[in-house]
């Protein structure tokens, strides 16, 4: 079979505090393949709300435009450079966030490659990369789960297991969460899901937020044991806080919302414990900067930035998957590649539940 030497790929102009300032190219030629590289035939792709943040201007990080959008997909191997021999051609693999960061703490190097929304976008037909970004494909998922997992699975997974912190691991025992610990997660969007869903199969008491009363059954279908709405309790945390035992407060929470959250989230904590802070999405919705040190003092909380999630940690992750028989939730609405523009606008309408996926071959 030829190898296709061109591709059709979206291209955002610009950020835009009012659009979403997308465009479709067809027929764009195809970079060589290289003796390292491996040229992959993207399968689907996974919408994140860093991809909304940076089209909306709302990125905390550096980034240049134009770009091909979104860093999240599921993809199969159609041509392997001269160089490669491990990985045969129509392998199906997935793209990692942050390929260059392995194992252990992250590092200025990591980050850098992380974070500048500069890495070539997946929202494209094909496209080359280096073999070495390429992951182990979960054997149990199809292409549209699998797209899911490498920023919204993995950067849940480091926030439950990722760290020695004695608030949620005890000391010299096994990293993370564990049975008998009470996890507080936050919504019903992707990295909420997927923490919630692994801190069921770990044997943690889950508490979970949400705004809608028709979400709450979703939240109770995955195992979530208690569900407080934070839009009709703005003390949400303080209530999950109730809710523990001898009113201690919980051994960690998944916090997504950033400033807007994070108060409530200190509320929440045990001493000891631990506030993961993982996103910011009330970024546009509060003028401040959120709590400071005189709301994290009192409270003896570990406060830990996340940062995705490393090639290890990934690992661990597709393996319990595995053992767990673990199904990410796709939304009930999977768009087309011409869809993307509509696909963006479902998910800055929170209209969804678990990952907005796009189906590219469609
Ligand atoms: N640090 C990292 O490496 C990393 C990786 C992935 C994502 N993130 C960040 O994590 C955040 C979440 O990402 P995501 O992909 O899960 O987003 P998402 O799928 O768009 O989920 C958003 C959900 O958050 C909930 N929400 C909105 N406002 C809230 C509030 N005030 N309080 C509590 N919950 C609220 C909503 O749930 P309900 O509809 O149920 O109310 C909404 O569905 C984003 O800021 C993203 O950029 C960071």
């Amino acid at each position: 079979m030829a190898l296709p030497t061109k591709t059709d790929e979206w291209v955002l102009e610009s950020a835009s505090s009012t659009t979403f300032a997308l465009h479709q190219n067809n027929s764009v030629p195809i970079q060589p393949l290289g003796p390292d590289d491996v040229l992959l035939e993207i399968k689907a792709v996974a919408l994140n709300y860093r991809d909304l943040a940076i089209a909306r201007g709302l990125y905390p990080f550096p980034t240049t435009f134009p770009l091909v959008p979104t860093n999240d997909a599921s993809a199969l191997i159609l041509a392997t450079g001269s160089a490669i021999s491990t990985l045969p051609v129509g392998t199906p693999v997935i793209l990692l966030p942050a390929p260059l960061y392995t194992t252990g703490p992250m590092t200025t190097t990591t980050h850098a490659a992380l974070g500048d929304g500069n890495l070539p976008g997946l929202l494209r037909r094909h496209v080359v990369v280096p073999a070495s970004w390429v992951a182990r494909y979960p054997s149990h998922l199809s292409f549209l789960e699998a797209a899911t997992i490498g920023v919204a699975g993995l950067t849940a997974w480091n926030a439950l297991f990722g760290s020695g912190l004695p608030g949620i691991a005890g000391g010299s025992g096994p990293r993370g969460v564990r049975k008998g610990d009470v996890v507080l997660t936050q919504g019903t969007g992707a990295v909420a899901m997927f923490a919630a869903g692994f801190a069921v199969h770990a044997g943690a008491r889950v508490i979970g937020t949400t705004s809608s009363e028709e979400k709450v059954k979703w939240l109770k279908e995955v195992g979530v044991d208690e569900v407080l709405n934070y839009r009709e309790d703005e003390r949400w945390g303080e209530t999950a806080r109730k809710l523990t035992k001898d009113g201690e407060g919980v051994d960690l929470v998944v916090d997504v919302g950033g400033a807007g959250t994070l108060g409530q989230s200190l509320q929440a904590v045990r001493y000891d414990g631990t506030v993961a802070v993982v996103g910011f999405i009330t970024a546009g919705d509060t003028g401040g900067p959120g709590p400071g040190l005189m709301d994290v003092l009192p409270r003896a909380a570990n406060v830990r930035g996340i940062l995705a999630g490393s090639r290890e940690q990934y690992e661990e992750m597709v393996g319990k998957m595995e053992d767990w028989d673990f199904r990410p939730v796709v939304d009930k609405r999977v768009f087309g590649f011409g869809e993307a523009r509509e696909a963006f606008e479902y998910l800055w309408a929170q209209k969804h539940i678990g990952k907005v996926v796009i189906d590219v071959g469609r």
